[in-house]
This record gives structure tokens, C-alpha cells and sequence, in this order.
């Protein structure tokens, strides 16, 4: 294998995550076999050293292609394919680490029929052809021009798994029931939809991100009755599924005047610096408080401003972060006191001991979900006001 060539760093790769135990034994045949490079396009924007850096393969051949087998997430649209300032990131190729990782949550066996949603590039649809079978894999993509190029990658590349260009929410309803159904594409709510087109037994796999922060992938199993439970397997950040982007109302539905309004002053001792930097205590706060947001402002000399919001715009606070000091001041104004839920929520985490990712699951119904803590009869109450 001559050095530098993409079966060379191909094989790297596939040492690399055997070795990190991220790539399970039934899945080393497809890593090894599926050219990653060839589900790319000529621009990449790799996440190196925390920011997203371009490289464009006719200019940058040999680092194109060290990046397209590196163990990065690989940015490929932003903006919806608008592309005007680069905003947002919008199609990707998942962190080699991740997509293996959820391959082996999903537990495939042969034969097994498999929805994939959010097709993206098309490389996890042609790792699932390569495993199953292609006439098993359909996979939904909502953009057209990324199903359109995933699905020329997918043929060029001799693998032809059913891509059809939608709302994956909806699942895929011409080729259901389905043993597997993975997302790559995060949501905060499990859509009804894939519930009902998985078999009795079946497993979904997806990225959840709440509201509030943290985000982590689930893995659920079908019960009889047409509901779902199952644990959060590790953290993962994924981008939102379209039309589960949160758009949020304006600070003036919440506070029309100036600010403090008719708020109530209080002070806390505890920083809210010390949730924003802690995604898991995010999370963990998140699943207690699934209706909760928050947005902070540099006020200067380090010090952030924390507005709390409810998504039914009856509640806000606000909490100013200075650095150096004890206690902080603290306004809250509506029917709920945001902040006072926020560290209640933080405390009653750290009072259980600070729990992982994988002790927090899932239950999901077609009425909605419900969080729980080791056990689905758990129940994280959640706060209704
Ligand atoms: C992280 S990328 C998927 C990575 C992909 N599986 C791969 O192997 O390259 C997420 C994709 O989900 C797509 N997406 C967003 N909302 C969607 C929806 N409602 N239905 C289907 N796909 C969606 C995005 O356009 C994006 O291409």
C-alpha cells in the first residue's frame, strides 16, 4: 500500500478506531471497504483544533485526503446550501468515532431492514449497504441537492440503497416495519412516526439535544405496544433536524419594556458559569427542565449575563456571572421562577451523584416522552407550572 494513498490511511483509520474500541468487530469489514474520500465533495471544512477549517482537494490534494480519513467531523453544506456567511453548519460527514459508535448501538444483524435518516454525504448508507445489503437500507435526506449528491456518490461507489429526498420525521412509510431505524440528524422530541414503522423488538438509534443543552444518542427499543424505552448510550452533538430547530421568540414578548421590568431581585451563590461550562450538567439539567432555554451576553471583563426563557413565553430571568465575586444577582419576573428551577434541577443532579450519560433514559409514547433516571418507572418529574 503505497503511503499517503487512500487505502493506506483507510486502513489507518480503521486500527485507529479498533484500537480506541470505538469500531466493533461486525463493522471492520465496511469500514475497511467503503471509500469515505469518495462521498465528499471538492470542499471540505474539517473541525481541527476547534474551528472549522477549509481545504479544498484540487488545491490541497494530500491534505484533502488526510482529512477525509481523519478522525474529524467533516462539514460539507452550511446555511441550508445558501452559503452566505457560513453561519451554520447544515450537512456534514460525522466524526468517524461517532458513526461507528451508533452503527454498533443499533446491533444489526444480516438480513435486518434499516431507515437511516439524514443521509448527508451518503458514507453511513454506504456502510449499512455494504453490511446488509442495499435492497435492506433506505435512507431520507431533506435537502435535495445533498440527496441528489449522496445518491451519485452512493451508485459511483457501487452501492444502491433507496435515497429519497423528505422530512425524515416522518420515517419512511413505503418500506416499513423496519428492525433499525438510525438518525443521524439530532431532534429533542423521538417523532411518532418512527415508532410506528419499527417492528416489535426493533431498536431506534438517534441524537437527542434538549432545549437547555447537553445532547446525547439514544438507544430505544419497540415494545408490543407501540412504545419505546431504552438508555442515552454517550454525549454526542449532532446538527438539529430542520424542522426541530428551535426558533425562539424575541426578549421583548417576554419583557416589553426595559429591563428589570417589574422583575423580583434575589442573589444566589452559586455561578451559572459553572452549568455553561458543563454539558453533561446541561443535559442533566435539560431532561428535568425540557421547556427551559437560555441564551448568555458578554457584559465585559469576563463577566455573562444569564437570560433563562420558558418556551411558552410566560417566564424569565436573568443572572449576571461575575467573575471574582460570591453572590450574584439574580431577577426573575412570570408565574415561574426560571433560575430557582434551573438550580433546583442542578442540585437534584449532583445530589444523585453527578450521573453520566448512561444512567439517564428514555421512554417514548405517541403522546411524547418522558426522561427517567436508571429505571423507566424513574420518572424525572418535570416541571409544570
Ligand atoms: C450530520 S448530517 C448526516 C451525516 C450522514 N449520515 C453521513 O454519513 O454523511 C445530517 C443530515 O441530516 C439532514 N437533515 C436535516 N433535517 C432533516 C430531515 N428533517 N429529514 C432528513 N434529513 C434531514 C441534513 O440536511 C444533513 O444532511
Amino acid at each position: 500500500m503505497t503511503p499517503g494513498s487512500p487505502e493506506a490511511l483507510r486502513a489507518a483509520l480503521v486500527t485507529n478506531l479498533v484500537n480506541s474500541g470505538a469500531l466493533s468487530e461486525e463493522w471492520v469489514s465496511s469500514v475497511a471497504a467503503v471509500p469515505r474520500h469518495e462521498f465528499l465533495p471538492e470542499t471540505i471544512w474539517a473541525d481541527e483544533n476547534g474551528g472549522d477549517t477549509e481545504c479544498s482537494r484540487s488545491e490541497s490534494p494530500d491534505r484533502w485526503m488526510k482529512l477525509a480519513y481523519a478522525d474529524v467531523p467533516i462539514v460539507t453544506q452550511w446555511d441550508d446550501g445558501a452559503e452566505a456567511d457560513r453561519s451554520m453548519p447544515t450537512s456534514s460527514a460525522s466524526m468517524p468515532t461517532m458513526v461507528v459508535e451508533m452503527l454498533g448501538d443499533l446491533g444489526t444483524a444480516p438480513g435486518h431492514r434499516v431507515l437511516e435518516i439524514g443521509t448527508g454525504t451518503g458514507y453511513n448508507a454506504a456502510l449499512l449497504s455494504h453490511r446488509l445489503d442495499a435492497e435492506n437500507v433506505s435512507t431520507v435526506e431533506v435537502d435535495a441537492k445533498v440527496t441528489a449528491q449522496a445518491r451519485t456518490a452512493l451508485r459511483s461507489a457501487g452501492y444502491t440503497p433507496e435515497v429519497v429526498c423528505g422530512d425524515g420525521s416522518f420515517g419512511w412509510g413505503a418500506r416499513a416495519p423496519y428492525d433499525r431505524i438510525i438518525s443521524t440528524v439530532s431532534l429533542r422530541d423521538i417523532p411518532p412516526a418512527w415508532l410506528a414503522q419499527t417492528k416489535p423488538g426493533g431498536v431506534i438509534v438517534s441524537p437527542v439535544s434538549p432545549l437547555f443543552g447537553g445532547g446525547a444518542v439514544v438507544r430505544l427499543t419497540v415494545g408490543d405496544d407501540g412504545t419505546a424505552s431504552g438508555p442515552f448510550t454517550r454525549s454526542a452533538a449532532f446538527m438539529m433536524l430542520r424542522q426541530q430547530r428551535y426558533q425562539a421568540a424575541s426578549v421583548d414578548d417576554y419583557l416589553p419594556g426595559d429591563w428589570p421590568g417589574g422583575s423580583g431581585q434575589s442573589w444566589t451563590e452559586f455561578d451559572p458559569e459553572i452549568i455553561g461550562g458543563d454539558w453533561l450538567a446541561q443535559f442533566a439539567t435539560a431532561l428535568a427542565l425540557p421547556d427551559v432555554y437560555y441564551r448568555r451576553h458578554e457584559f465585559g471583563d469576563g463577566g455573562w449575563t444569564w437570560w433563562l426563557f420558558d418556551t411558552a413565553v410566560t417566564s424569565w430571568a436573568t443572572v449576571d456571572s461575575v467573575p471574582g465575586e460570591s453572590r450574584f444577582e439574580v431577577r426573575q419576573s412570570g408565574p415561574r421562577r426560571l433560575w430557582d428551577e434551573v438550580e433546583a434541577a442542578y442540585n437534584q443532579w449532583t445530589a444523585t451523584g453527578r450521573p453520566g450519560y448512561e444512567r439517564y433514559g428514555l421512554t417514548v409514547t405517541p403522546a411524547g416522552q418522558t426522561a427517567w433516571l436508571d429505571k423507566p418507572d424513574n420518572v424525572i418529574p418535570e416541571h409544570r407550572p
